[in-house]
Formats: structure tokens, sequence, C-alpha cells
């Protein structure tokens, strides 16, 4: 990842970005760019539209670059995000190395320049033998902004140290990351932050009779794990804790349903939901933030051995209940469900799963959004939508009603793993939440955790989307504690 600081004053003969937000037809002004510049881009502003403009100096680049004003403020904000994108891709084309940003733009819109710069430059380059192509010349950034502080780059380091972590997890195939592969990377990390980490093996599981995760793992040759984070800084504002779980499938066959062709490609992904939240843990604990939050993490692949579970069958599951096996590929649903029956040992004040759960969600919505649903957690969920806004991680909320409790029911067990075609991402989210008796909000990530081409500065391939949603979630849940303990009420 690169460097950033902040500077007071800014260098002569570094390559400087100069960002303006302009209404159309505004003209663009500055006392630290020469007349003969600022001519050329006003005019080729007002006349074409162009919005970026580089001038080869020789020693030194001058990039201008005019962000158009937008009264959708979120929006602004994520337009400067892939202004940072694009600078960084240009840096790297044409081999400039440090790069001043200066710009008099509010704190907002600055950071999230910086922001875009940091998330675009992740590259998973673990399997490159070629020297040439680990090679990335852009690496600091010095921001000229009287607004930003060390502290707010500082978080912003933080948050995308996270996201990279998520990143690199999810890219790494099956083959190097197994079950206990994930556990393990995620016990390193909580050592890392100050997270108390345990992890459940197979005998423990078994013991445990989590049904759920041992019928999907029967077709495997690799153990399950089930790793447990907790975080619980001295100062908490909550007594109950906030309760993170993901779906933690390092990869998805399908088990005997097996998913055809193209399908499975993909599938090392499917342990997007359990990176997401661990990750988003890591960053809660590195900024300290003030809030109890646990992280459940049930892993396993998904195979079609000798051994596999298959459909027919009926599963007793860690809270007792007997599910009725429809289809093996409806899986995550099955770990995630002994999680979230084991979440009610914390008296949870909120349950969040985030989970590579269903296409329907990504067929839905496409790859703009988070599918969810959520039980009895409306307040919450007004919230996280707002910070999705924000962080431009958004979410997209589904109908919950009682109706589709009807289409997964069964006749021979208590429910069945999958129901009909349609609404399959709410059908599944009804699974989930007949597993939970507290507030519930359910995340399917399943069109955002993976893109196969370059998005801005999300790039291709694993994106961390949902990161950043929840450590800007778990900051505010911290000041909504807050509030309401000044009003007696413990959360
Ligand atoms: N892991 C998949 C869902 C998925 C699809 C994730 C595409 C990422 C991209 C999940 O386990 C699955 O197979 N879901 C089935 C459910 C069905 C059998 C009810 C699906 O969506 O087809
Ligand atoms: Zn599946
Ligand atoms: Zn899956």
């Amino acid at each position: 990842m690169i460097s950033i600081d902040k500077l007071v004053v800014g260098k002569s003969n570094v390559s400087t970005l100069f960002a303006f937000i302009r209404r159309k037809g505004e003209i663009v002004s500055s006392k630290f760019i020469d007349s003969a510049k600022l001519n050329f881009v006003n005019r080729q502003w007002q006349e074409n539209g162009r919005d970026f403009f580089s001038f080869n100096c020789i020693s030194h680049w001058v990039l201008i670059a005019i962000v158009e004003e937008d009264k959708d403020s979120c929006f602004q904000v994520e337009m400067l995000r892939r202004l940072g994108g694009r600078v960084l891709d240009f840096c790297d084309r044409e081999y400039i190395k440090d790069l001043q940003f200066v710009g008099e733009l509010d704190k907002e819109c600055a950071l999230a320049y910086v922001e875009g710069m940091l998330l675009a430059s992740y590259t998973f380059d673990n399997y490159k033998t070629d020297p040439k192509r680990v090679i990335h010349p852009f690496d600091h950034l010095d921001v000229i902004n009287e607004h930003v502080e060390t502290e707010d780059l500082q978080r912003l380091l933080i948050v995308a140290r996270a996201v990279e972590k998520c990143k690199d997890l999810v890219n790494e195939p099956y083959c190097s990351l197994n079950a206990e592969g994930l556990a393990a990377a995620f016990v390193n990390m909580s050592h890392e932050v100050g997270i108390d980490v345990e992890v459940m093996h197979k005998q423990q599981i078994e013991a445990k009779q989590m049904g759920g995760i041992l019928a999907v793992n029967k077709g495997s040759i690799d153990p399950p794990t089930f790793t447990v984070m907790q975080y619980s800084p001295e100062n908490a504002v909550n007594e109950k804790p906030l309760v993170l779980v993901g779906k933690g499938l390092v990869y998805d066959t399908g088990g005997l349903n097996l998913k055809p062709g193209d399908y499975m490609n993909d599938m090392k992904e499917d342990m997007a939901g359990a990176a997401v939240m661990a990750c988003a843990m890591y960053a809660v604990a590195a900024l300290g933030l003030p809030v109890k939050v646990v992280g459940l993490f049930p892993s396993t692949d998904n195979r079609p051995g000798g051994d596999a579970y298959a459909s027919g069958d009926i599963v007793n599951m860690y809270d007792g209940t007997n599910v009725e096996v429809v289809n093996t590929d409806a899986e995550g649903r099955m770990i995630l469900a002994d999680a979230l029956a084991y979440a009610k040992e914390f008296s949870p004040a909120l349950v969040i799963d985030a989970a590579t759960l269903t296409g329907a969600a990504s067929r839905a919505i496409g790859p703009y959004g988070i599918a969810c649903v959520e039980k009895d957690a409306e307040k919450y969920m007004d919230c996280l939508c707002g910070c999705g806004e924000q962080v431009y991680e958004r979410i997209a909320r589904f109908p919950f009603w009682r109706e589709y409790d009807q289409l997964i029911k069964s006749d021979i067990a208590d429910i069945k793993n999958c129901g009909p075609a349609e609404a399959g991402m709410i059908t599944a989210g009804k699974f989930l939440a007949y597993f939970t008796d507290y507030p519930f909000i359910h995340l399917d990530i399943a069109g955002v955790a993976m893109f196969d081409k370059k998005n801005n500065y999300t790039g291709k391939g694993a994106t961390g989307f949902g990161v950043r949603l929840i450590v800007e979630f778990a900051d505010a849940f911290a000041s909504m504690c807050k509030h309401d303990k000044y009003l007696g009420k413990k959360i």
C-alpha cells in the first residue's frame, strides 16, 4: 500500500494534483497554476466538458482535475474517491513515484480523494513470478490541505489496511487457504490488534453438535473450524455486544448438487462474508472504538466426497431444529444457522451477518450494492443504510413479509434449506432468521464480493466490499449506545 503524509507547504518540482469541485460552466482559478494552463483548462472544461488534464513539465507533472458539483453529497464524496483511483492509474502508467495533492476541498472531500488512492493502490502479487509485473511505481502521497489532520490520515490507513487484508484473504485460492488456514489468519489478525480469539476445531464442533457445519463438511477431506473473536475494550459504551457473523465457505462446489460449468469459477470467494466481518473487527480494534464486538466465523468447504450430505437428508442443527436438505448447494445457510443459534449465548444487542449467500441477490440488484433484510432491527437498519451511503457501499432493503415463511416449511422436518426459485434472497434470509431471537440484519454480498472487471478504485477480483460499511456502522453504533446511555437505556 502507498504511504501518505500531511504537508504544510508544497514542494517545487514535484508532481502535483490540483483538484476542484465546480458547477458546469464555472471557472477554475488558482494562484499556484500559471495562466496559460488555466486558460487551456477552462476552455476545454467549458467547451468539451473535459475534466482531467496532465501537463508534462519534464522534471514533474502538473495534473488538474475538475469534479462536477453534485447536490447529492454522498455521491459528490464518491466522485472524489473515484478520482483518487483514476489518478493512481495515471501515476502508475507514467512512472510517477510521488505526488502532492493540493485542493481547496473540505475535509470530507479531500479525505475521500486520499481514500480512493489508497484503496486503488491494492494489488495481489503473491503468485506472479515475473518481477516486472510486481513493480507498482507510485508509492507516496503528500496532502496539503488545512482541514486534514495527521490523525485523519492515520484512520484512513487503518481502514484501508483492513480492506486490503480482506481482499488478500478472498483472492487467496482454496488450495492455499482451507478452513484451518482461514482460522489461522483470523488468529494472527486478532493477536495483532488485541482481540481475544479462540478456534473450535472439528472435535469441539462435534462436541457442541453443530449439525449444520458438520453436515456441509461431510464430503470434504479438510476439517471444519469455528472461530470466535471477542473485542471488549475497557471503555466500551455497550453492555450487550454487537455480534458479527460471516460465511466462511472456503470453496463451494455445490456439493452433490454440483455447480455446473462456469458457476464454480469464483467460488473461492464464498468466505468473503467471514473475511469482511473479521477484517472490519480488526479495524474497529485498531482504531480503538469503544464498542464490544463479537465475531463468529464458521468455516468449511462444500464438496461432493463419498460421505457428502445429500438432498433428502435431515440434519439436526445446533439448536435442535431438524432441517430437510433440499439442495446441498444451499450450504451457506446451514453453517450460518449454527453460528446464529450460538450467537444467543452472547445476549447480543444486534447481530449482523454477511454472506455470499445467493445468486438471487446478485441478479436482483447487480454489482452495485448489498441486498439486505432485517428482523426487529429497524432503527439499526436505518443507521446502517445511512452508513452505506456515506462510504458508498450501499444497501437495498428487501421485504421480509410473513408470507415468505411458508416457502421454507417442510412436510417432514421443521424447515427445509431452500424454497422455490422465486424470492431466493429473501427465503435464504427467512431460513437464517428462524435461528435468531434478537434484532437481526442479514447482508447478502454475493453480487459485490468479487468483480470480474476493474471498477473505479475497487479494482478487479476481491473487493473488500462491506469492510468500510461495518467499520462506519460500529462507530455509529457506539454513538447510539452513548446516546441511549444518557437516556438511561442500557444496550
Ligand atoms: N455461494 C453460493 C451463492 C453465490 C452465487 C455466491 C454467486 C457468489 C456468487 C451459494 O452457496 C449458493 O450456491 N446458492 C444457491 C442457492 C440455491 C441452491 C437455493 C444459488 O444462489 O443458486
Ligand atoms: Zn452453494
Ligand atoms: Zn456458497
